[in-house]
């Protein structure tokens, strides 16, 4: 099937119900647009698990809660396109604002939890955002898959949780991170960064896997000590650098000390650009 592109509600829903799609395996893959390989290879999974890949474009405004953040999100629909019809995925969606947020829109996924932590923490109302399209576009395709990157450790949790807690009949899957070859996690938002400020953003990860080999004894002292070399190397703020377990997102003050299902997670700003990453620790060093 040549790969279909709808621009709205209309088009998505002929599409979702012809003969070629009915009672096929549908695989979902959420984007914002500007394409990376990170994004590819989510597409690479679900065009394996699933007979019809879908693949959304669309910068949801409210899960942005500064308005200059929302409107210096990088597009490059033609390229996104061409990138997805390479790969021939069967649907591109991509709709209009007021498709999704008709007016008088006022519904929304309220979190009580694991939204005032990391990534949450300083931008409120994110993740509830967050929630509250992958739902609708759950609704609106109704996906046996959707495919998330552990990039975004946290979005793939409450995702997990939302599924969970709400009984949705969706299978979610999951990607390690893709990183360029110094180790720099893709992110449709390294565009913005100078060829300079790209050194420092490589540094950070090099700097998260030297964590591994120090004791985790002091953590605090750890920390601090990572903190003042990430500032060193000129990271303008680390907004957080924190260890919790994954299966939980507690702290790591709180949980078990033989487990091995921690990780380290970061937040910084490099020049003006906000990244993230995280990474899994391969084991708690104790001595
Ligand atoms: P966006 O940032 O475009 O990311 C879309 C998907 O790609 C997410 O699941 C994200 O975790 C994954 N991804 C991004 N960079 C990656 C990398 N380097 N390696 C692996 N996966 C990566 O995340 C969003 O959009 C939005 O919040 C969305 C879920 C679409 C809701 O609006």
């Amino acid at each position: 099937m040549p790969t279909l592109i709808a621009r709205n509600l209309k088009t998505l829903k002929k599409a979702l119900t012809s003969k070629k799609v009915e009672k096929q395996n549908i695989g979902l893959v959420p984007t914002m647009g500007a394409i990376h390989d990170g994004h590819l290879a989510l597409v690479d999974k679900c065009l394996k698990l699933s007979q019809i890949t879908v693949v959304t474009i669309f910068i949801n405004p409210i899960q942005f809660n500064n308005k200059k953040d929302l409107k210096n999100y990088p597009t490059s629909l033609t390229k996104d396109i061409n990138a997805l019809t390479k790969k021939k995925v069967d649907i591109i969606f991509i709709p209009r604002t007021n498709d999704i947020y008709p007016s008088g829109f006022s519904t929304y996924i309220n979190l009580k939890k694991f939204d005032n932590i990391l990534c949450g923490k300083n931008r409120c109302g994110h993740f509830s955002g967050v929630a509250t399209i992958v739902l609708k576009l759950f609704c609106l395709i109704n996906p046996n898959y959707a495919f998330f990157g552990e990039k975004d450790f946290q979005q793939l949790f409450i995702v997990k949780k939302l599924v969970r807690d709400l009984n949705l009949k969706v299978n979610i899957q999951s990607i390690k991170t893709v990183r360029d070859k110094n180790g720099l996690a893709l992110s449709s938002r390294n565009r913005f960064l100078s060829i300079k400020e790209k050194n420092i953003a490589s540094k950070v990860n090099q700097i998260l896997k030297d964590v591994n080999k120090k004791s985790m004894k002091n953590l605090e002292t750890t920390l601090k000590k990572v903190t003042k070399k990430l500032y060193s190397e000129g990271v303008k703020k680390v907004e957080y650098l924190e260890i919790r377990d994954e299966r939980t997102l507690e702290t790591y003050k709180y949980v078990k000390k033989d487990s091995k299902k921690y990780r380290i997670f970061i937040a910084v700003l490099i020049g003006n650009v906000r990244l993230i990453d995280n990474m899994k620790l391969s084991q708690i060093n104790q001595n």
